[in-house]
């Protein structure tokens, strides 16, 4: 059981990495507590529709068939590393796209997310959900062999969605506010609980094994709405679920960053699922966030994304605050505690991430 401690040593550099891990990026030495030439910047929802060139690109296509098209995800996942000077490239998927490559009958509807046709509630629905092999999703090796290629010396960050958010789609058929048909299922039928965590654990844990394997030098897994838990029945229902995805990147240096919403007390159990960053959301001060990691974890975060809306001053001061903080983790990563609203102003990202980099050049 992971309940406390970790699970593997974070910060050193393994013996045997995969060939593709940019070791000497300042993202990946961060995230391994190494020293940096300055703090890494890249923004969860980087690519998307606060880009005009993304708007363009995506017109006509809808966002599943975009996910297919390696030379479009290719397109798309390069153009704010273009425009911003970012640090890190995010891989343009979703986190269902792994769900409709073994079958699930879903769509990502325009501002509402993912709706699945037939919610999985039962043992007879379970039994329908496929375990993930690389050969279902040949069209993400393809996009990560362009991307590492047309990158550089630009780290790509994978990811996947964690059991609990996935559950949490699939239970209710879509998004949710109340979480109450996963939660009635997780408390009425333990063990069918377990048993579809336990299958969404491979399917996510092979979704990031694919992309590491194919290129990426780092990966993030989002457990974007598990902060709708307590800490208990994270430990009863979730951690060990975490891990495994975690887990299956072990033994390429791949190093690992873990980030949910609202999960301020969650953060030290997030840590000991196997992560070697953990991601901070706004709704806590990062020097917060640290003290509760108790120094063991490099972090990343957590400006929050609605100040990118506020006079310049303010969300100057903001940023400079959070760069303060950051010197005291054992490794920081600039990021938002969120994603992009797409009503941003891709330009004010342009100018945090010149700004970040101006504070912390040494
Ligand atoms: O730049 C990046 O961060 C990479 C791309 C990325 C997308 N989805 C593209 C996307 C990533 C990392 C995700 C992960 C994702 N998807 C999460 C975890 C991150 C988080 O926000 O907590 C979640 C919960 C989803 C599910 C999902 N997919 C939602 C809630 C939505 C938004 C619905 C909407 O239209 O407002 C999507 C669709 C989606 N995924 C879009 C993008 C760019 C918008 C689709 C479009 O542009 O038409």
């Amino acid at each position: 059981m992971v309940g406390s401690g970790r699970t593997r040593p974070a910060c050193e550099t393994p013996a045997v990495t995969s060939p593709h891990v940019l070791d000497d990026s300042n993202l990946v030495r961060a995230a391994r507590q190494q020293p940096v030439s300055h703090t890494p910047v890249w923004f969860m929802r980087q690519a998307g529709r606060s880009l005009p060139e993304y708007r363009r690109v995506r017109e006509g296509i809808p966002m599943l068939e975009s996910c297919q098209r390696p030379e479009l995800v290719a397109e798309i996942t390069l153009q704010p590393v273009r425009r911003h000077g970012v640090d890190a490239a995010i891989f343009f998927s979703d986190i269902v796209v792994p769900l409709a490559a073994v079958g699930v009958d879903l769509d990502i509807v325009p501002g509402v997310g993912p709706v699945v046709a037939k919610p999985i509630r039962s043992r007879a629905d379970l039994d329908r959900l496929p375990e993930l092999t690389a050969e279902h999703v040949p069209y993400v090796t393809e996009a990560v062999r362009i991307l590492t290629r047309e990158l550089g010396p630009t780290p790509l960050i994978g990811f996947a969605g964690a059991p609990f958010t996935l559950a949490s789609y699939l239970v209710e058929g879509g998004p949710s506010k109340n979480h109450e048909h996963t939660k009635a299922l997780m408390y009425g039928d333990p063990e069918l609980w377990h048993d579809l965590c336990a299958r969404l654990a491979q399917i996510s844990g092979a979704f990031l094994r694919v992309q590491a394997e194919a290129g990426a030098s780092a990966v993030q897994l989002f457990d974007s709405w598990v902060g709708a838990l307590p800490r208990a029945d994270y430990q009863r229902f979730v951690q060990k679920h975490s891990a495994k995805a975690l887990a299956a990147v072990d033994g390429l240096g791949v190093p690992t960053i873990h980030f949910g919403v609202g999960t301020s007390e969650l953060l030290p159990l997030m840590g000991a699922a196997g992560a070697d960053v953990v991601g901070v959301d706004f709704r806590i001060a990062l020097s917060d966030a640290l003290s509760r990691l108790g120094g063991h974890y490099a972090v990343q975060g957590n400006l929050d994304p609605a100040l990118l809306f506020a006079p310049w001053d303010a969300l100057e001061a903001k940023v400079r605050e959070i760069v303060e903080q950051g010197r005291q983790a054992p490794g920081h990563i600039f990021n938002l505690g969120h994603g992009v609203l797409p009503e941003t102003d891709p330009d004010v990202l342009t100018r945090v991430t010149e700004l970040v980099h101006e504070l912390t050049a040494r």
